[in-house]
């Protein structure tokens, strides 16, 4: 068996999902949004009323949490304890909160652990901020994908219904995120050293994938 396993690191808002869906789908691999799954924990506990300062009652609503990324028609279906939650996981609150319950390392440890079982077999397209550093070190592609702040927020705001945000509130959210992913103590957001950087700023979604391909195609 020769596949291999892709990591797609990277800030916000900088087109990871779109671009490890088509590569996973042009490849035949399997699209695993680590986000999703960090997103489903920031929901559930919040559903709890367990708010991120709660720390370690915040780490057993992760551990009794069972989650599943069910590959979809249009977009990957997301169940929380068997609940539909995935249009409940992309809410302004649960978005402004993940970050915080990211920071926990108790939580990152259930997730990263789930995420490596998922990849064991190969066959993999993982997206997040910490798949080249710590989840998979061993991927045989990694990449970081980035692009500036006023065009990830372009981006997001093209995608979300018109009246549900502002550009203002897209590039504060967005922001504030990245500090956070970036500063905190436990797996931040980094460029691994072997990834290959890739800026989006200026290239398309197609532009995007076919250089990832390209770059698999030389590993595989
Ligand atoms: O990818 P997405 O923007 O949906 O991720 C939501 C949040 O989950 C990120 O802002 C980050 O705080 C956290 N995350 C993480 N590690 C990952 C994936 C996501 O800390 N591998």
């Amino acid at each position: 068996d020769d596949r291999i396993n892709v990591a797609i690191d990277g800030p916000a808002g900088a087109g990871k999902s779109t671009v490890a869906k088509l590569v996973a789908e042009r490849l035949g691999y399997i699209y695993i949004d680590t986000g999703a799954m960090y997103r489903v924990v920031a929901y559930k506990a919040l559903e709890d009323g367990v708010g991120p300062d709660h720390a370690a009652e915040a780490v057993r609503t992760a551990e009794r949490l069972s989650i599943e990324l069910r590959p979809g028609q249009q977009r990957q279906q997301v169940l929380a304890d068997g609940e539909d939650v995935t249009d409940a996981i992309r809410s302004a609150s649960v978005t402004s909160k993940v970050s915080a319950y990211a920071s926990n390392p108790g939580i990152r440890d259930i997730l990263v652990r789930k995420q490596q079982e998922m990849a064991r077999k190969k066959g993999v397209v993982m997206d997040g901020r910490d798949i080249g550093t710590k989840v998979l070190p061993d991927a045989e592609v990694k990449i970081y994908l980035t692009a500036s702040v006023e065009k990830r927020a372009q981006r997001r705001f093209e995608e979300l219904p018109e009246g549900s945000t502002t550009m203002e509130e897209l590039r504060e959210d967005i922001a504030r995120r990245d500090e956070m992913d970036r500063n905190r103590e436990h797996s931040p957001l980094v460029q691994a050293e072997d990834a290959i950087r890739i800026d989006s700023t200026d290239m398309s979604i197609e532009e995007v994938t076919e250089k990832i391909l390209a770059i698999c195609s030389e590993a595989i």
